[in-house]
């Protein structure tokens, strides 16, 4: 189905922080994109599936942002039945590396995408990132550097941090191109840096004084528990940063490379470019 620009492209997620660069991209190569999304153009909620049926109706094409696995799942079936062709799905580095259930136990919700895809019977690529670069300034990691101090259990092993334009990037490549279909692709940035390193490098860029604090697994699940955080939540977050120190996933990956034939965004061109923008002003 490569570049029939008439189908459209559903984009869970659209509002986020891969799927606002997809959207971007899709539309400027002229495809015709559902950004579907709670606050999106086209209303979609996991937990509300009346609003699944409109999402899907005559597209060609998903990038399946997983919700809970079952709502996964069913979302995935709802929209092979409804015609779709092509599902992408956005998981984890080393989702592969862990015995049968482990990584579903770890990780439900990006387990839950990756079998949904695999058994949809129609054509599937998932992407398996690393940690992103926009954590640092768009989400769960901003508060902290503002007010200047983060802290986490990273064992100081290095991560391969990815930018998400490029994540964006290689999914809009595997939704229209062909040639993609049934593979995974490990996706990260062109080097590893440990956080010390990560949180000097956004210090420069910003010109403020921002402390990097190494926690054992234990002390970050009780700072998360002090800030409300669910136990869920935490849990999953605990098992990102276990994965992490296990170091199977330091090396740089060569999916950005492989996809698009380019190199990956570096962290300090991200980090000099967002600090331009005001994001830790
Ligand atoms: N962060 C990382 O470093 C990292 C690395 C590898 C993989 N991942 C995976 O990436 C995925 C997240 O992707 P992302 O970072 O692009 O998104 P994101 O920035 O976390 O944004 C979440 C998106 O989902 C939408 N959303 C939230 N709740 C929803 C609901 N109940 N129903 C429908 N839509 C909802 C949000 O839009 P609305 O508010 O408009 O609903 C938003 O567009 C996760 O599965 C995560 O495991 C993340």
């Amino acid at each position: 189905m490569a570049n029939e620009k008439n189908d459209e492209i559903v984009v869970l997620g659209g509002t986020g922080k891969t799927g606002r660069w997809l959207v971007r991209e899709l539309r400027a190569a002229g495809h015709a994109v559902r950004p579907a999304s709670r606050s999106g153009e086209v209303r979609f909620d996991w937990s509300d599936r009346d609003t699944w049926p409109a999402v899907v109706e005559g597209a060609a094409a998903v990038y399946l942002i997983p919700g809970g696995p079952e709502a996964t799942r069913d979302f995935a079936r709802l929209a092979v039945d409804a015609g779709v062709r092509r599902l992408v799905t956005l998981s984890g580095r080393g989702m592969d590396r862990y015995p049968p259930g482990v990584g579903a136990a770890r990780f439900p919700s990006v387990a839950a995408g990756e079998l949904a895809v695999r058994e949809s019977g129609v054509e599937w690529s998932i992407i398996r990132a690393n940690n992103f670069n926009q954590n640092f300034d768009v989400d769960y990691w901003r508060p902290p550097l503002l007010a200047g101090r983060l802290a986490l259990p990273t064992g100081g092993v290095p991560e391969p941090f990815v930018d998400t334009r490029d994540v964006a990037a290689v999914a809009a490549a595997l939704l229209t191109e062909d040639g993609h279909q049934g593979r995974a692709y490990d996706v990260s940035g062109p080097r590893a840096l440990t956080f010390d390193e990560a949180v000097a490098t956004i210090a420069r860029a910003a010109g403020r004084e921002i402390r990097f604090v190494e926690l054992t697994p234990e002390e970050y699940q009780a700072e998360l528990a002090a800030e409300g955080v669910p136990a869920e939540a935490a849990a999953e977050l605990g098992a990102i940063f276990d994965s992490m120190r296990s170091g199977h996933l330091a090396e740089p990956a060569p999916g950005v490379r492989e996809v698009l034939g380019r190199e990956p965004i570096s962290f300090e061109s991200y980090a000099t470019e967002a600090a331009q923008a005001g994001a830790w002003a």
